[in-house]
């Protein structure tokens, strides 16, 4: 993979300040999940980073397990030590995005979810994997994604760029301690569509929707979108069964939990 030790390093001093509105997309994540929060379900993370997300899917639903995979050693290590109080509710193995072998820990679950990720895979790596959850979900099952999108105009290139850095002034000041973060953000041009890096390959949000439709999945959207940021997937059913979803503001109160 092209991510290396150094960025996942990098990364864990940047995200407060570099990902916009982090509790708010992880909130989304949650309470966008086809889970009720007394219901036994199996979730798979990919790309968990350090494991904030996997830790409020497994606060906020107590009866879940979580299978949380990536392919950086030290972030392995930082989301095992994070997942540890969950006891064997959360486990954490390794990942190769562009690979398939792995396709069979997908193998039934209920959820596969991912933040920040995926656009590691470029279109047809993209397609793939889309393709892969939608065959292997349980009937009821989604693939929700939190990930940067590819602008399609040179307008909204511009917006998305400005909104990110704007992003990051905001939060570097609402956050002691990261007068830092911030520098660090703007001398390694982490702001990629300031900044545009041949390794990242964001796709278009339209064109993701429309191969999560083509994948199978019956239900697809957008559910958030900020800064070049959006939370989008697919459900399997086209309608939710269950008990009722959980509450926005109680996820935002745990996913803010689980980032501290
Ligand atoms: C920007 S970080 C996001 C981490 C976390 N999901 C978050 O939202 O904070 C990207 C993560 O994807 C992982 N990753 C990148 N490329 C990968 C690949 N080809 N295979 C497996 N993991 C990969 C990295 O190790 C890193 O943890």
């Amino acid at each position: 993979m092209s991510w290396t030790e150094a960025d996942s390093t990098l990364y864990q001093a940047l995200a407060a300040v570099a990902v916009p509105d982090r509790a708010e997309q992880i909130a989304t994540l949650l309470a966008l999940l086809p889970l009720s929060t007394g219901e036994t379900a199996r979730v798979v993370e990919l790309g968990c980073g350090e494991g904030h997300l996997a830790a409020a899917v497994l606060t906020a639903y107590p009866r879940v397990s979580l299978l949380a995979l990536d392919g950086s050693d030290e972030m392995r290590a930082q989301a095992t030590a994070r997942l540890r109080p969950f006891g064997g509710r959360g486990e954490v193995g390794g990942l190769d995005l562009q690979g398939t072998g792995w396709f069979a820990a997908l193998d039934g679950v209920d959820a596969v979810v991912s933040s920040l990720a995926l656009h590691h895979l470029d279109e047809a790596g993209k397609r793939q994997l889309f393709e892969a959850v939608a065959q292997r979900l349980s009937p009821g099952g989604a693939l929700l994604i939190a990930d940067l999108v590819e602008p399609k105009r040179a307008e909204a290139l511009t917006v998305f760029a400005a909104g990110w850095d704007a992003a990051a002034e905001r939060q570097s000041q609402t956050k002691p301690g990261s007068a830092e973060a911030l520098e660090r953000f703007k001398e390694t041009r982490w702001n990629i569509f300031a900044f545009p890096d041949p390794q990242e390959t964001p796709s278009p949000l339209f064109e993701q929707l429309t191969w999560l439709r083509e994948a199978g999945f019956s239900s697809v959207d957008c559910y958030w979108l900020r800064a070049g940021h959006a939370v989008y997937g697919g459900y399997r059913s086209r309608a939710r069964t269950g008990g009722p979803p959980l509450a926005f503001a109680e996820a935002l109160r745990m996913a803010e939990v689980a980032l501290n």
